[in-house]
């Protein structure tokens, strides 16, 4: 039956019958709203390249954490700038270090028993060369260490899940990781504290924003050595494979807008929860459209959230989800 019996159009004549017939919905507690925790007190610094984004004092944090939950927000994930930076990362496993303290302050709040509190694992915040691994030197040359860099990532997982994390994300890229951070919190006796991998993490562009948010731009190199390459959605579904076997309970896929193919094609190959990660370059790019008053603000920003969960995402990890929140 095609027209004039069948007319598309009679399902959109209202907001009721376009509601009723809607087939993918936002919901706040899908949305994940990441902090960049930095050290002093009554500190909220603007990031330039993120408008409305912040490095915020754990006091700050407590606060922004109050007004995630209030809002419905799902949970928060949470990145360091530590007091000073070495070679090996070290502020990333301090049992004072300011993500471990940061945990202790948020899970005391009221807003912890409402968010999910995961802790990103990863150095590069907290080397001096900016890298996400151990760095060697071979003459001019030089690469990140993958397997000594395994032992440094799971004992960062052990002391944020000690300092209360609910869940740790790995965001580092290297391979192993996942089951040197299941091993290593299964002997802590954390059994019980999920992974969420960054198993799809390609190298990208659109990071660049973040890296001033967190300070952790490389000094030399790119990450391309570590990181997926852009044009490889095969070798994506394969990572994921890899770190599913290795006891990923969760999958995060990154960036989100330009890979859109590669969260529909994990959501079709596998069945486990996935989130997909807005990041700093999406967001920045919306924004600087919205100061410039070429797009709508409101309806661009819910319609990439939308995009991002129709593409098959169970949750959403952006700088957007305050305002979404508010909106929705
Ligand atoms: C750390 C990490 C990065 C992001 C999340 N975790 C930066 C990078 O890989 O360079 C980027 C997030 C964003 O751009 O919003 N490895």
């Amino acid at each position: 039956m095609t027209f004039p019996h069948t007319r598309m159009r009679r399902l959109r004549r209202n907001e009721p019958l376009r509601a009723l017939v809607r087939e993918t919905a936002l919901d706040p507690g899908d949305f994940i709203y990441p902090l960049f925790i930095c050290p002093g007190e009554g500190v909220r610094r603007e990031v330039s390249s993120m408008p409305g984004v912040f490095n915020l004092s754990i006091d700050e944090a407590v606060r922004e954490a109050e007004a995630c939950a209030s809002l419905g927000v799902g949970g928060l994930l949470l990145f360091g700038l530590p007091e000073s930076k070495d070679e090996t990362g070290t502020g990333a496993w301090d049992e004072n270090g300011i993500v471990q303290q940061a945990l202790r302050a948020l899970k005391q709040s009221a807003a912890a028993k409402k968010l999910v509190l995961i802790a990103d694992v990863c150095l590069c915040e907290y080397t001096s060369h900016g890298h996400c691994g151990i760095v060697v030197k071979a003459g001019d040359a030089y690469d990140v260490d993958n397997d000594p860099t395994l032992e440094l990532l799971a004992r960062t997982a052990v002391s944020q899940a000690r300092a209360g994390a609910d869940v740790v994300a790995p965001s580092d890229m290297m391979d192993g990781r996942v089951a040197a951070i299941r091993r290593a919190l299964d002997e802590a006796s954390f059994a019980e504290t999920p992974i969420l991998s960054y198993a799809s993490k390609f190298a990208s562009a659109f990071y660049g924003p973040f890296r001033e948010a967190a300070d952790s731009a490389p000094q030399f190199g790119d990450r391309r050595s570590y990181q997926m390459d852009a044009a490889n959605p095969r070798e994506a579904l394969r990572e994921i494979e890899l770190d599913l076997g290795e006891g990923a309970d969760m999958i995060l896929m990154k960036p989100a807008m330009p890979y859109l193919d590669v969260v529909r094609a994990a959501r079709e190959r596998f069945g486990v929860p996935m989130g997909a990660y807005q990041v700093s370059g999406e967001y920045s790019m919306l924004h600087a459209a919205f100061q410039k008053g070429w797009l709508d603000p409101q309806r661009a920003m819910l319609e990439s959230l939308l995009g991002i969960r129709r593409a098959g995402a169970d949750f959403i990890v952006t700088y957007f989800a305050k305002d979404a929140a508010r909106l929705l």
